[in-house]
C-alpha cells in the first residue's frame, strides 16, 4: 500500500501499487523469455488498458511495436449491446507478426473475442492475450488469457487504468468498489 493513499478508491484497495509492479515485472519476464529473438505488437484496449501497457512495455527488454485499438459495447446507452463493436482499429500491418493484445481486465470476455476476430484476419503469425485481471464470475465465452496478471471472483474494481464513469483511472492501486 501507498504509504501516503492521498488517492483513495473509497472502497477496499485490492491490490497495491507495488503489488502490481513486481507482477507486471514477472509477466515482462516471461513475455521476454517466451518472444526471445521475435519482436511482438503489443496492443493495447484503450481505454482502460494505457497504464497497464505503458508499465509492461517498459518492463519487457525485448524490442516491440505498440499500438492502441477501441471497442465499443454500448453505444448512446447504458446497457450492454453484447456485440462490442471495434471503433479504432490498429493502424499498424501485422501480417506476419506475433500480437499480444493488452488489456486491464477481462469480465464477460466479449471484448477481447471481438478483438480476436478482427485480428485473426491480419496475418499476424499469432495472437496471445495478456491481461492484468482476470475476472471470472461473469464470463460469456470463452477467452484463453495467456498471461494473467491477477483473478478475482467478482466485484467492480477501480484505479490502475479502470473507471468507474470515467473517473478513479488515475489511482495507482486497484481498488475494491463498495459501491458504485
Ligand atoms: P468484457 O465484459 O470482458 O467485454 O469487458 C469489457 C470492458 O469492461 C473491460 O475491458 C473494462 O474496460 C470494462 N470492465 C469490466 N469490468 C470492470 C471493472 O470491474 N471495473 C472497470 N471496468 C471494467
Ligand atoms: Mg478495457
Amino acid at each position: 500500500m501507498s504509504i501516503v493513499n492521498f488517492l483513495s478508491g473509497g472502497g477496499t484497495a485490492l491490490f497495491t501499487e507495488e503489488a502490481i509492479r513486481e507482477r507486471v515485472k514477472t509477466l515482462a519476464a516471461r513475455i521476454d523469455a517466451d518472444f526471445a529473438g521475435r519482436v511482438p505488437v503489443f496492443i493495447g484496449v484503450l481505454t482502460g488498458s494505457f497504464i497497464f501497457i505503458a508499465d509492461l512495455c517498459r518492463a519487457v527488454k525485448i524490442p516491440c511495436e505498440i499500438d492502441f485499438m477501441r471497442v465499443e459495447s454500448y453505444g448512446a446507452g447504458t446497457v450492454s449491446s453484447g456485440k462490442p463493436l471495434i471503433t479504432q482499429p490498429t493502424k499498424l500491418d501485422l501480417k506476419g507478426k506475433p500480437v499480444i493484445v493488452v488489456d486491464e481486465i477481462v469480465d464477460t470476455g466479449l471484448t477481447l473475442k471481438a478483438i480476436i476476430e478482427e485480428l485473426s484476419a491480419s496475418g499476424a503469425s499469432e495472437i496471445k492475450v495478456c491481461a492484468l485481471v482476470d475476472k471470472r464470475a461473469k464470463r460469456r465465452t470463452e477467452v484463453n488469457v495467456d498471461y494473467t496478471g491477477f483473478v478475482v471472483e467478482d466485484g467492480f474494481l477501480v484505479g490502475y487504468g479502470l473507471d468507474a464513469a470515467e473517473r478513479k483511472r488515475n489511482l495507482p492501486d486497484i481498488w475494491l468498489l463498495e459501491e458504485i
